[in-house]
């Protein structure tokens, strides 16, 4: 994209600061808009980028990516300037979410070339204005600030009962599942971040991935991340917690824009945490997220129990060999003890064609439940592991990744999410 933009002057303008018409001073290092809106550039070229910022003065927040942007979201109203970088299908898809979910945000696309169909994608994802190059910066910062002027700024919403209570009634939370199974390594965490990141990609509403393994998780590993905050920090502030906060303290996923909160740097910290403190957290993610996955241990305790509970769906992981089934079978056995609905659960073969060979058939009659997703057995899926980037992304054309991603599908606009009722049905009669 640079190659087009290289020649600056065909944006039109010399380097100005900002323009006092919309209050701000030209050597502000906080830029402020009407409404005390903060202002940003996001493009993934850094010169384009800077260029873009420079037609503020100093003080804008530039960014390379949207994803890293929005760890800046809840602190306030922001106006966005996106770059020509940003007109992918998977930026505008971001924007969509951006615009249906935070009436705090307000974007303008810079464009090197405008196309009616880009016109059109663009506000119908719901970009407020489109500029094309060359640009006239009187224009731009107009525009800015006329974004400014409209956004709908709210103050945060009050944590405590009211709103939890609020959230139990609703009906409308986001859809929680749950990645179990009762054997070590059978791949919960690969296939935790791997339908995370696609769902992210694909969904208009936010999508939290809480890694549950308190003791041992590696979800932040898996996503190369280095996290600030983790699943101890949200729950020792729990009574005060908020939506605001609690998006504060995740982690964004760059590449996905994914939003993560990890479990405890150190294993001791996991005794601290009870189930009932899980699930208050994951009531408050589910009033602003569309999905939350959750990466849960090998074993069954007050954690697990509760979030079992209360999931939506459960994806049960097991490999193709016989300790692998033996204990899925024992994990079902145990889950219809406890009332678990049978619909909720969806079976997940990993490494569905190894070469065990164990006819995926009888197992599936044995466990007496139809696979949702084969994943093969692929050397893609440690390397994607080492590299830190799942293979949805570092190898999107793999069969893990195609597996994956129907997956995904299964729990996008449309799937049926199992019935909240009182009448759970138990799994065998
Ligand atoms: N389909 C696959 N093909 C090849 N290797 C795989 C596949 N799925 C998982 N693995 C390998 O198995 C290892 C264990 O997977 P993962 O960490 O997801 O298991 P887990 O169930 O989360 O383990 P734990 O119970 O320890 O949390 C991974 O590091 C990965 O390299
Ligand atoms: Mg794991």
């Amino acid at each position: 994209m640079i190659e087009e933009l290289n020649d600056f002057s065909s944006f039109g303008l010399d380097d100005q600061s900002f323009s006092p018409e919309v209050g701000v001073p030209e050597t502000s290092a906080d830029p402020r808009l009407p409404n005390g809106a903060a202002l940003a550039v996001v493009d993934a070229d850094q010169a384009v980028r800077d260029y873009l910022a420079s037609q503020f003065g100093e003080g804008v927040a530039a960014s390379a990516s949207m994803g890293e942007l929005e760890a800046r979201f809840g602190m306030g109203p922001i106006v966005v300037v996106l770059g020509p970088s940003c007109a992918s299908p998977s930026d505008l898809a971001t924007v969509e979410r951006w615009s249906s979910t935070n009436p705090e945000v307000g974007t303008i696309l810079v464009t090197s070339e405008l196309t009616t169909t880009l016109l059109q994608t663009a506000l119908r994802a719901g970009v407020k204005d489109v500029i094309s190059a060359p640009i006239d910066q009187i224009q731009l910062i107009d525009t800015v600030g006329r974004i400014a002027s409209g956004l709908s700024v709210s103050k945060p919403q009050p944590a405590g009962p009211s709103e939890l209570d609020q959230i139990e009634v609703d009906g409308s939370e986001g859809r929680l599942i749950s990645i179990f199974s009762t054997k070590g390594g059978s791949g919960k965490s690969v296939t935790a971040t791997n339908l995370a990141v696609s769902l992210a990609r694909r969904s208009a509403k936010p999508v939290v991935l809480v890694d549950a393994h308190l003791q041992f998780g590696d979800v932040a590993v898996m996503l190369k991340l280095q996290p600030q905050h983790t699943v101890v920090d949200a729950i020792s502030q729990l009574d005060r917690l908020d939506v605001a906060m609690v998006h504060d303290l995740m982690t964004i996923h760059e590449e996905s824009g994914l939003m993560v909160l990890p479990a405890p740097l150190e294993p001791a910290f996991a005794d601290q945490i009870s189930g009932a403190q899980m699930v208050q957290l994951i009531r408050l993610v589910q009033s602003f997220a569309g999905h939350i996955i959750i990466d849960m241990p090998a074993f069954f305790n007050d954690v697990v129990l509760s979030l079992l509970e209360v999931s939506d769906d459960i994806i049960l992981v097991a490999g193709l060999d016989i300790p692998n089934i033996k204990n899925v079978k024992l994990g079902l056995a145990t889950l219809a003890l406890l009332d678990i609905p049978r619909e909720k659960l969806h079976l997940v073969l990993n490494r569905a064609d190894s070469k065990v060979k164990l006819d995926v058939g009888e197992v599936e009659k044995t466990l007496q439940i139809q696979a949702a997703a084969h994943v093969p057995s692929d050397v893609t899926v440690p390397i994607s592991v080492n590299k830190g980037s799942p293979v949805v992304l570092s190898s999107a054309k793999s069969g893990v990744a195609r597996a994956f991603e129907q997956l995904a599908g299964r729990f996008l606009d449309g799937a049926p999410v199992a019935e909240k009722s009182s009448t759970r049905r138990k799994f065998f009669g």
